[in-house]
């Protein structure tokens, strides 16, 4: 199928969207980095067959030119590929590919900032009389040496950066070497619009904001409100620095200019942990989804889930489609390590479960699929600045480990060396032993995918908890017109019965999934029985 000229509407809305850190996916030249082509060499295990995962789209992190001080999060040319992932012939190779699968493909958009080697940067710190001077955010100090005002990097220190030559600060909120471009001068947001126009017409079908809702600080950069916190960054308010009103105006830009174009569709990162202020972001004229992190804080107990899901669900009411998301490239911890213990696969199908069967879009981190742990690493093979500064408390780089292919040297990821070493366990946890053991965490996220492509209930139905008090499991409810899917998920290790919040609910239902293959699960007097770590899915209608 060509998704592009497919009438399917709302893909974001209804389809699965896997996320792919594309230095970890697959290399192709055995430099140690994945790469395009690898990536396009692996799409056959993603999407395009009856064996493949079967997700909808694919969210690709950045893949520009960069000199990695944040590991492609500081771009140093917005038009170009990194020439270590490939070239731009390649990127619209893995469009047109992706395309033939029945992918669409998202691309990560870094515009809060840029490289200190962009050459935009460059040009500006020559000089305060550049004409690229205002495009940064450059500010005399306070007397006695001190900084503008007193806001902090989220990486930890003061985001102000001293420039010697031209004896002025630079602002930016994550690493010296990504210095914030000025949203308020409109020549750079012009130049930002322009580029986002390049990447649709070269057939890209939609965008992952990095850090949206930091583009605006308030112009006249006042101090934040001091508060009790445990590091500097959360020894503020910040009300300056980040959720500024004119943050709307130039989302309306961004959504005017997707809409010129058929079917293309943005996810915005929410800096921040509140779910309002991430609904906040969501409508016809603003981004078609943001991300709210709770599940990835979440410990692993269905009261805490819950209360994650009613609060986004009501955050959003009436304003926007929720998405879902357990693990990504900047969580310390993924899910499978968070909550795996002694079952790690029964928990990975607990928890994919309850992610692919929600009211929202699923947001798969590459490697979920076979119940890929986080890489234990010592502190000196760790590589990013921000988990070398927060080691032991804090490392991105265990979940950013190479995708686990086979048993072949390095799980098949490459024939050199890896950027990050291996899991050690590949040997038994891979992608080619999964797809022969029908049991296997592979397997089951097919069959739920496959599944929940064909059930209208779970694509667009309504949700309606059934559990509002759980201590050891979860039911709900997702309704549609035509069909109805009821779901029950047991987070321990012991059978047990779930009571419903509703006695008298129909008991004419059928098993249509379960993650147990002795599954005796049943409806029966307003409970369901469920087997150890049972992900239960019934159907009816
Ligand atoms: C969010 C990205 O996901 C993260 O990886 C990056 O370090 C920061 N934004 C800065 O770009």
């Amino acid at each position: 199928m060509n998704v592009v000229n497919s009438s399917a509407s709302l893909w974001w809305r209804e389809g699965v969207i896997y996320h792919i850190y594309l230095r970890s996916f697959a290399d192709s030249n055995g430099d140690g980095l994945g790469d395009l082509p690898g990536l396009i060499a692996h799409l056959d295990h993603i999407n395009g067959n009856p064996d493949a995962l079967g997700v909808d789209a694919l969210w690709i992190s950045p893949p520009y030119p960069s000199p990695d001080k944040d590991f492609g999060y500081d771009v140093a040319d917005y038009h170009n590929i990194d020439p270590r992932y490939g070239t731009l012939s390649d990127f619209d190779r893995l469009i047109s590919e992706a395309h033939k699968r029945g992918m669409r493909v998202m691309l990560d958009l870094a515009i809060n900032h840029t490289s200190d080697l962009h050459p935009w940067f460059l040009e500006s710190r020559t000089s305060r009389h550049n004409p690229k001077r205002d495009w940064y955010l450059w500010r005399d100090g306070r007397s006695s040496g001190r900084p503008p005002n007193n806001w902090q990097s989220v990486f930890g220190g003061c985001a102000w950066e001293w420039d010697q030559t031209t004896q002025q600060y630079y602002y930016h909120m994550f690493l010296k070497g990504q210095p914030d471009l000025n949203w308020r001068n409109p020549a750079v947001r012009k130049a930002l619009m322009e580029m986002v126009r390049f990447w649709l017409d070269r057939g890209v079908d939609g965008f992952r904001l990095d850090v949206f809702n930091l583009w605006f600080k308030h112009p006249d950069f006042p101090d934040n409100p001091r508060r009790l916190g445990v590091r500097g960054f959360s020894r503020q308010h910040h009300l300056h620095d980040y959720d500024q009103p004119e943050m709307f105006d130039a989302l309306a830009e961004f959504r005017s200019i997707l809409d010129a174009y058929s079917q293309r569709a943005a996810v915005g990162e929410t800096f921040g942990p509140d779910p309002w202020r991430a609904a906040s972001y969501c409508g016809d004229d603003k981004l078609h989804m943001a991300f709210s992190f709770e599940f990835t804080e979440c410990p692993w107990q269905p009261a805490a889930f819950l209360k994650a899901i009613q609060r986004w669900e009501k955050a959003l009411e009436g304003v926007g489609w929720p998405c879902y998301v357990l693990s990504n490239h900047d969580r310390p911890c993924r899910h499978a390590s968070r909550y795996g213990g002694r079952y790690p696969d029964a928990v990975a199908k607990v928890a994919a479960t309850l992610l692919l069967t929600l009211r929202g879009t699923p947001f798969l981190y590459y490697g979920e699929e076979i119940g890929m742990p986080n890489v234990p690493l010592r502190r000196s093979q760790l590589l990013d600045p921000v988990s070398r500064r927060y080691w032991p408390f804090l490392s991105r780089d265990s979940g950013r480990a190479p995708m686990q292919w086979n048993t072949s040297p390095n799980a098949g990821f490459t024939t050199g060396k890896p950027w990050l070493p291996v899991h050690p366990g590949y040997h038994e946890r891979n992608v080619a032993a999964q797809r022969e053991d029908p049991l296997s965490v592979f397997s089951f996220y097919r069959d739920l995918i496959r599944l929940r492509r064909r059930s209208l209930a779970l694509r667009k139905g309504s949700y309606t908890p059934l559990t509002s008090h759980p201590t050891r499991g979860l039911a709900y409810l997702r309704e549609a017109p035509e069909e109805q899917a009821l779901i029950g998920l047991n987070f321990s290790h012991r059978p047990f019965r779930l009571r419903l919040d509703y006695d008298l609910i129909a008991e004419d239902w059928a098993v249509a999934l379960s993650s147990l293959s002795d599954s005796t699960a049943v409806i029966a007097g307003g409970e369901i029985k469920l087997g150890p770590h049972e992900a239960v899915v019934f159907l009816r209608g």
